[in-house]
C-alpha cells in the first residue's frame, strides 16, 4: 500500500459499541489540534452507546445501525457490514477507526477500505490476541504488556502493526489497574497512529508498516521490574 497524499482533510468514520473513551481521545486530539483529521460519522450497534453519546455532545453524526434485522439473513454479518458500508460511503469516510468495536468485521468493509481500517487492542500484539486480554496478561505473569493500533485484515488481531506502547505489569496488579494503566497509553497512541496516517507517513510492506521521518532513538528500554 502506497501512502495517503495529504492533499484535503482526513475524513474519518468511528466504529464503536461502547464506553468511547478512545473515541474521545480522538475528538480532543482534534479539538486540540494534534490531529488534522475531522469525524465524518460515528457509527454503534449498540443503541445505549455511550459512544453515541460522546458524538452528540460535540455535535458530529452519530448513527446507531441495529443488527437484529440482518440476523435472519444467510449472510447476516456480510449484509449488516454492506449496511455500515452504505453509511460509510454516503459521508464520504477515508479511513474507519475501531474504537472498542464488538463486532468482527468482515471481508465485504476490509475489501472496500483495504489498510483503510485501524484497530486499537489492549495487548501488545501478537501475545493475547481476542478478549479479555488485560486479565489474561496479569494471569500468564508476564512483566510488560501493552496496546497495539494496527490494520485490520481478515485475522482477527492480526493486521500490520502501525504503532505500540509498553507498560509495565506490577505485582498488585489486577485486570482493573493494568487495563486503566494501558487504557492511558491507548489514549496517547490512537490519535497518533491517525495523524500518521493522515499525513501521508505509513506504507505497508507486507506485515510491516513503514513510517516516514519515524524517530529511531525511544527513551530506552522498559525493564520490568526496573533494576
Ligand atoms: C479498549 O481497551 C480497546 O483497546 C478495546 O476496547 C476497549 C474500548 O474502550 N478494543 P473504549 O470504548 O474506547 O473506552
Amino acid at each position: 500500500m502506497s501512502a495517503r497524499a495529504p492533499t484535503s482533510k482526513l475524513r474519518l468514520g468511528v466504529l464503536a459499541s461502547g464506553r468511547g473513551t478512545n473515541l474521545q481521545a480522538i475528538i480532543d486530539a482534534i479539538e486540540a489540534g494534534t490531529l488534522d483529521a475531522l469525524i465524518a460519522v460515528v457509527i454503534s450497534n449498540k443503541k445505549e452507546a455511550q459512544a453515541l453519546e460522546r458524538a452528540r455532545r460535540h455535535k458530529l453524526t452519530g448513527v446507531f445501525l441495529d443488527s437484529k434485522p440482518f440476523a435472519h439473513e444467510a449472510n447476516s454479518r456480510e449484509a449488516y457490514d454492506r449496511a455500515i458500508l452504505d453509511v460509510l460511503q454516503k459521508h464520504d469516510v477515508e479511513l474507519i477507526a475501531l474504537a472498542g468495536y464488538m463486532r468482527i468485521v468482515t471481508p465485504v468493509l476490509i475489501g472496500a477500505y483495504p489498510n483503510r481500517i485501524m484497530n486499537i487492542h489492549p495487548s501488545l500484539l501478537p501475545a493475547f490476541p481476542g478478549l479479555e486480554v488485560q486479565e489474561k496478561a496479569v494471569d500468564w505473569g508476564v512483566k510488560i504488556a501493552g496496546c497495539t493500533v494496527h490494520f485490520v485484515t481478515e485475522g482477527v488481531d492480526e493486521g500490520p502493526i502501525i504503532i505500540q506502547a509498553a507498560v509495565p505489569v506490577l505485582q498488585g496488579d489486577t485486570a482493573d489497574t493494568l487495563s486503566a494503566r494501558i487504557l492511558t497509553q491507548e489514549h496517547r497512541i490512537y490519535p497518533r497512529a491517525i495523524q500518521l496516517y493522515a499525513e501521508g507517513r505509513l506504507r505497508v510492506e507486507g506485515r510491516r508498516v513503514l513510517v516516514a521521518g519515524a524517530s529511531e532513538s525511544p527513551a530506552g528500554p522498559l525493564i520490568s521490574p526496573s533494576l
